[in-house]
């Protein structure tokens, strides 16, 4: 794909991810090669800063190029440092526009960027509108007149609180851009092995005949994360696991894993399958199956290698009282021809015993038993899909253990993503910025998806804030979480526990 010559403007350029992921990133694609003839950067945030300053401090200062520069020559460095540019937007976001808009002007003359502008917004979801509208009323949300470049907006997650708050978010920028300009983050669908479920199902024909109710038993789906809330205690308690992980990529997955095969890949055909998989997951609205089919828990303090770890409520930011689930589990059904009746099962959590994501795909067990002597636990054929780490895929299935009698043992078929290391694998902010800078929308979430999503997640969230009966389980930091959490699963023997792959 040709990626046109271009400016991208980044707001809240003095933030943290602007430093951690997205300039990492871009240089990351300008040591690959990727970048168009022409192309600059514009930070613009509050802070008062000259282009050098900001040069310093997201490229030659900063602690997430370290590495990556000690191996390169200055005029290699220079040149990239030389694509990065600064305006401040004083105190107010609502003012200063018509001196952004002279500096994008101008930029676009000196550099021959051909009036093609890209904003990333890299702020809080409540300055989406407001800046979408000053962009608005500068003229620079359209390509207009004998300026004929694209435009396109960029937004970072969280992208709503609820469905309502997401519904108002995307009213809002669709005030100003239409939908094919904009694009929403969802980091997950950027990693490899995200995109690979897709090809895994939709080029083999090995594997789809099996992939429904007839074969598949159940379906499970296990994020786990060590860390805590590190720093972010503030946001996480009034978010927590289901906003925080659920409601974007945890179902950004299941809905690559439901839906029907797109007719092409083309970006609208894969989202418009999607949405359709979204919405036939079945809503939660009675609360004796919110209570069966849903479970939260709470990190408590602990000692992990010997060091004792701060449990969630004694974190910085986080009322010493808080209900807020840093475990989330969820039990559903997916209403239609391909799923009915096959329950899914996923979970995702802070301060677990390893970072691990997986999708285990458990096959039903034959239905004529032959083979005595085959025990309960190799029953049944597993698909695991690691999303990350040691990215890969895994087959287990029932071999003849040598010797006399028919004795079954099972043996694994696996592929590693490591095992294909001439190639690079694009980090997930490099790939979506690539995609957004050549106008490639397949890998951000559309509106109608996020909303569908939302709608599953809302009765959840509404039943876990407001009824007195629901449990927040404690369970040890670097644990699997709380105790009872196989009785949610206890149907299909319990949870995974992600070992070796
Ligand atoms: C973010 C969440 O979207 O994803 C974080 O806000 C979480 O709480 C992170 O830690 C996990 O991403 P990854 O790529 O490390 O699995």
């Amino acid at each position: 794909n040709k990626t046109s010559n271009q400016l991208l403007v980044i707001f809240g350029a003095s933030g943290d991810l602007t430093a951690r992921k997205l300039i990492p990133a871009l240089y990351n694609l300008y040591e690959g090669g990727h970048f168009p003839e022409n192309f600059a950067v514009l930070g613009a945030s509050r802070s008062d800063m000259s282009d050098e300053e900001f040069r310093k401090r997201v490229v030659y200062e900063s602690p997430f190029l370290k590495d990556k520069l000690k191996k390169k020559d200055d005029e290699f460095i220079k040149k990239f440092a030389d694509m990065m540019f600064y305006s401040d937007l004083g105190d107010d976001y609502d003012s200063e526009y018509s001196k952004l808009n002279k500096r994008i002007t101008s930029l676009n003359e000196e550099h021959g960027l051909d009036g093609n502008y890209s904003f990333y917004l890299s702020t809080p979801p409540s300055l989406f509108e407001p800046i979408s509208k000053n962009l608005s009323d500068q003229g620079l949300t359209k390509g207009s007149g004998t300026d004929k470049g694209f435009r396109r907006i960029i937004v970072e997650k969280p992208f709503g609180y609820s469905l309502e708050t997401a519904k108002e978010l995307n009213a809002g920028l669709q005030k100003y851009f239409k939908e094919k300009q904009i694009y929403r983050i969802d980091h997950y669908l950027g990693k490899e092995t995200v995109q690979n479920l897709m090809v895994t199902r939709f080029s083999n024909s090995i594997f789809e005949p099996l992939w429904n109710r007839n074969y598949i038993h159940h379906v499970e789906i296990t994020n786990a994360e060590t860390v805590g809330v590190e720093k972010r205690g503030g946001y996480y308690d009034k978010s927590g696991a289901l906003r925080d992980m659920f409601q974007s990529h945890l179902l950004q997955i299941v809905s690559l894993i439901v839906m029907e095969p797109p007719i092409s890949a083309d970006a609208d055909e894969i989202h418009n399958e999607k949405v359709k998989a979204l919405k036939s997951i079945r809503r939660m609205t009675d609360t004796q199956t919110l209570f069966d089919h849903t479970m939260k828990g709470q990190y408590v303090a602990s000692s992990i290698d010997g060091k004792r770890v701060k449990g969630y409520r004694e974190e910085e930011g986080v009322d010493p009282d808080s209900k807020t689930e840093t475990y989330a589990a969820i039990k559903f059904f997916v209403d239609n021809w391909r799923w009915k009746d096959v329950p899914f099962y996923v979970r995702t959590a802070k301060r677990m015993p390893t970072k691990v994501t997986e999708v285990v795909i458990h096959f039903k067990t034959p239905h004529h038993q032959v083979f005595k002597e085959q025990d309960i636990n190799n029953k049944d054929n597993k698909l695991v899909i690691r999303i990350q780490p040691d990215e890969g895929i895994l087959i287990k299935f029932g071999v003849k253990v040598p010797g006399q009698g028919f004795k079954v043992e099972r043996a694994n078929m696996d592929f590693y993503y490591s095992s294909l290391a001439d190639k690079n694998i694009m980090d997930a902010y490099e790939r979506l910025l690539l995609d957004a800078m050549q106008g490639d929308t397949t890998l951000y979430a559309r509106a109608d998806e996020v909303e569908a999503a939302w709608a599953f997640v809302d009765p959840i969230l509404e039943y876990w804030a407001n009824d007195k009966d629901v449990p927040t389980y404690g369970y040890p930091a670097g644990t699997w979480g709380p105790k009872n959490s196989d009785d949610l699963i206890e149907d299909s023997n319990g949870w995974r526990n992600p070992g070796e792959l």
